[in-house]
């Protein structure tokens, strides 16, 4: 089974970006933690991509056509704004479940519509690192189970 994890804009400052909202942990360590999970779970191949820029998610997105089983997706900022994020899954048709650091709901009403969240597996947010846990383990569940 091979799982894509695809990141989307400022994640990269995690560690340093507001820690009291986003927590400590920096993206690098989080990817250290979910390769150990996906190990554990019989994952035998995790691919993990940031970008700060649409273009490149929409590419990254269009790779996983028959490249990955499934994927964990942190739009970041363009989940409230991407349609071309969200054409994308559309074209491709990959299982993904859609993953927040943050609890979306209880923030700025802007953040409180995704864009992709109902093309999504389901969504899992608010619990900072382990969002990816959460969402790995659920994704890769559902596929077993598919
Ligand atoms: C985020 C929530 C988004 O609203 C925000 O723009 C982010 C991070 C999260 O993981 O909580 O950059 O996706």
């Amino acid at each position: 089974m091979h799982i894509a994890v695809i990141n989307g804009p400022n994640l990269n400052l995690l560690g340093v970006r507001e820690p009291e909202r986003y927590g400590t942990s920096t993206l690098a360590q989080i990817e250290a933690a979910l390769r150990d999970r996906a190990r554990a779970l019989g994952v035998q191949q995790v691919s993990w991509f940031q970008s700060n820029h649409e273009g490149a998610l929409v590419d990254a997105v269009q790779g996983l056509a028959g490249a990955a089983d499934g994927a964990l997706v942190n739009a970041a900022a363009y989940t409230h704004t991407s349609v071309a994020l969200r054409d994308a899954f559309l074209a491709v048709r990959v299982p993904f479940v859609e993953v927040h650091l943050t609890n979306v709901w209880a923030r700025e009403e802007v953040r409180h519509r995704s864009l992709l969240a109902d093309l999504a597996l389901g969504v899992v947010a608010g619990f900072g690192a382990d969002s990816y846990l959460l969402g790995l383990e659920a994704l890769v569940g559902r596929l077993r189970r598919a």
